[in-house]
């Protein structure tokens, strides 16, 4: 039997994929992101925190707090027809369609006046099938202890001061309210910054993976690390 649900949803998402490109002249992000879906391995860093553990958060360079995101945020922190360049444009429809999803708590990290300058969202185990259908099985099916940290982001206008290690030290402590212990999160190898704030929020590399692509389709492989690659992986020693 034909499946003409399925197929209709998969051009409605192609045209709205389409649409968005045209509006936001993100040209670029798309072809680097379809050439990756023709033929690609990206690895990337699993890191991990055992809230358990001894972990100072530390500060930013402005002073910051963290709360949940409201809908008033969004356009200060989300706004597709900023003035922005189209890598960070991408960045923000990125994090845009896992807001429209409606999976995951979304926090802000926000400064003395409330203006938000970071987000990051926090998945539960008991949302272990939404996050993998939402994202195609790049992350581990969550333990009963665990969470998942995902969708970093601090607009370029406020990067550089330290906001992410502060705001997803801050966050991570959010878990333990649903109960986990361990908090993990995935960075691509070469994403220096989202590296170092990772491991100032507390968090050390553990598993390796894999997103291996062929002509759309995709296999996912972790390897879990040995100590030495720990140690290799690690951006500040
Ligand atoms: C990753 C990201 C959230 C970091 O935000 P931030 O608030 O600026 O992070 P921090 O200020 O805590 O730390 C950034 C660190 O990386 C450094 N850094 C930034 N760009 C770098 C680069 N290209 N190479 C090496 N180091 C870099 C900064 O100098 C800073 O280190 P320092 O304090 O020792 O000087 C932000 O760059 C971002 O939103 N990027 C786009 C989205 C993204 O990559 N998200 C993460 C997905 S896993």
């Amino acid at each position: 039997m034909v499946d003409t649900k399925g197929a209709s949803a998969t051009v409605a998402r192609y045209a709205r994929f389409a649409k968005n490109t045209l509006e936001s002249g993100t040209f670029k992000e798309t072809a680097r992101s379809v050439a990756k879906h023709v033929s690609s391995t990206t690895p990337a860093y699993g890191l991990k925190r055992d809230l358990q553990a001894p972990h100072e958060t530390p500060a930013a360079k402005i002073p910051i707090s963290v709360r949940p995101l409201v809908e008033a945020d969004v356009e200060h922190i989300l706004d597709l027809h900023a003035d922005v360049d189209s890598a960070e444009r991408w960045e923000r429809q990125t994090r845009t369609r896992l807001l429209e999803r409606g999976i995951g708590r979304p926090y802000v990290a926000v400064d003395d006046e409330d203006d938000p300058c970071y987000v990051q969202w926090l998945f539960r185990p008991d949302e272990n099938d939404e996050v993998q259908d939402f994202f195609h099985g790049l992350f581990p099916v969550l333990g009963r202890d665990e969470a998942l940290l995902e969708g970093a982001f601090t607009p370029v206008r406020h990067q550089g001061q330290r906001i992410m290690s502060a705001g997803m030290s801050m966050i991570a402590d959010k878990a333990a309210d649903i109960g986990a212990r361990y908090v993990v999160t995935f960075v691509g190898i070469n994403n220096i910054a989202s590296l170092k704030g990772c491991e100032r929020a507390g968090f050390l590399p553990y598993v390796n993976r894999y997103e291996k692509r062929l002509v759309g389709r995709l296999r996912v492989e972790f390897h879990r690390m040995s100590a030495a690659e720990v140690e290799d992986a690690r951006v500040l020693k």
